[in-house]
């Protein structure tokens, strides 16, 4: 049974999710999808912006890290390459030294704000070593704050292990209907979910072990956003390379991995999704961007494909800052140039040898 204002159906809700008209999505989703720019994951919960600002040598304080998000979201330029934002709860409250809320700075510049609404993850009881993600209680006012100010699409991750045993079959099931509940309540409120299902890059597998994990982790959170009614052109998946485990004795090529991966999304990933985009998961920001240019490189797929990088970009702008005001110019450029790299291998079109300016 389901209620609207007065009157009760039969039909379940959901129903009445996928009867939206969704045009509202497919625009963000083409924005988001330009071809030629990428989305910078600067979602980080204000813990884990604690590692990231280390690497500038910086204690973990809200004014160094609104420091740190003012530089990467005025860098001047960055919305060539740059079609969204990932933010964080706090990020999107927070205001530039101005006082110009953060979300209306990338509007303005024409990058879409987004903003990650899961809340983490905690152990799956009698399941060692595997994780499901916390966010659902709540999530539809939530939602509605955010649209409020000004957040057009959503970021939720599970964490996926490879190791001894897992992942199980149990993990990506219950990760996947969590995903699918998640994305129908984002797009009943107007906002494209992205669904992240990340297969960790940590650890000794193969790549082949990666690929058949990957694989069948997409084919069951697929399998489930359909069973659900999530209309998927409103939706964008971000996904994990495939990747060797990075303690691994051999690590692949970049066309191994480039082969790999798109041979799992052509079994896996529904024709009609809106897009794919990429985390770097710990990949060398070089590495990062070697990788893309070798998927770009086979040429047009069913579906849009660019970077949604954390790491492999703001890595090199922290090492450039070190929290120093003198040092914001030349972070910004550093800003421009990976994102610059990664927009040419998003096109095809970067190449290796001029990447002179790498930082790792
Ligand atoms: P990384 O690119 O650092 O993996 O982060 C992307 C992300 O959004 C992880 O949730």
């Amino acid at each position: 049974m389901c209620t609207f204002g007065r009157i009760s159906f039969r039909t379940p809700c959901y129903t009445f999710y996928t009867m939206r008209n969704n045009t509202d999505l497919y625009t963000t989703v083409a924005q988001l999808m330009q071809s030629g720019k990428g989305i910078l994951a600067a979602d980080e919960s204000d813990a884990t912006a604690g590692k990231r600002l280390e690497i500038a040598k910086l204690p973990n304080q809200p004014g160094n890290r609104q420091d740190f998000r003012e530089l990467l979201f005025t860098a001047p330029g960055v919305e060539e390459y740059l079609s969204g934002v990932i933010l964080y709860d706090s990020t999107i409250r927070e205001t530039t030294d101005q006082g110009t809320p953060f979300a209306d700075v990338l509007a303005a510049r024409g990058i879409v704000p987004g903003i990650k609404v899961d809340m983490g993850v905690k152990p799956i009881p009698g399941f060692d070593g595997e994780v499901i993600t916390k966010g659902l209680d709540g999530l539809e006012d939530r939602c509605k704050e955010y649209f409020d100010i000004g957040a057009r699409f959503t970021k939720w991750r599970a964490v996926i292990t490879i190791g001894d045993g897992i992942p199980t079959d149990e993990c990506i099931e219950l990760n996947a209907v969590r995903m699918a509940e998640y994305a129908l309540v984002v797009q009943s409120q107007g906002m494209v979910p992205m669904v992240e299902p990340e297969v960790l890059f940590a650890g000794t597998h193969s790549l082949a072990e990666a690929e058949e994990v990957t694989t069948r982790a997409l084919t069951v959170l697929f399998a489930t956003l359909k069973k659900y009614h999530v209309d998927l052109k409103g939706l964008i998946l971000k996904s994990s390379m495939v990747l060797a485990g990075d303690t691994y004795q051999d690590q692949s090529s970049c066309d191994d991995v480039a082969s790999a991966t798109l041979r799992t999304f052509k079994l896996s990933v529904p024709r009609d999704v809106g897009g794919i985009v990429f985390l770097s998961g710990g990949q060398t920001p070089k590495r990062a961007t070697e990788n893309l240019q070798a998927i770009a490189s086979y040429g047009a797929q069913p579906w849009p494909i660019t970077f949604s990088y954390s790491r492999a970009i703001q890595e090199p702008v922290l090492i450039a800052w070190q929290g120093k005001p003198e040092n914001v110019t030349l972070a910004q450029k550093v800003l421009l140039y990976r994102t610059r790299m990664n927009s040419l291998a998003q096109q095809g079109k970067y190449v290796s040898g001029e990447d002179l300016k790498d930082q790792k």
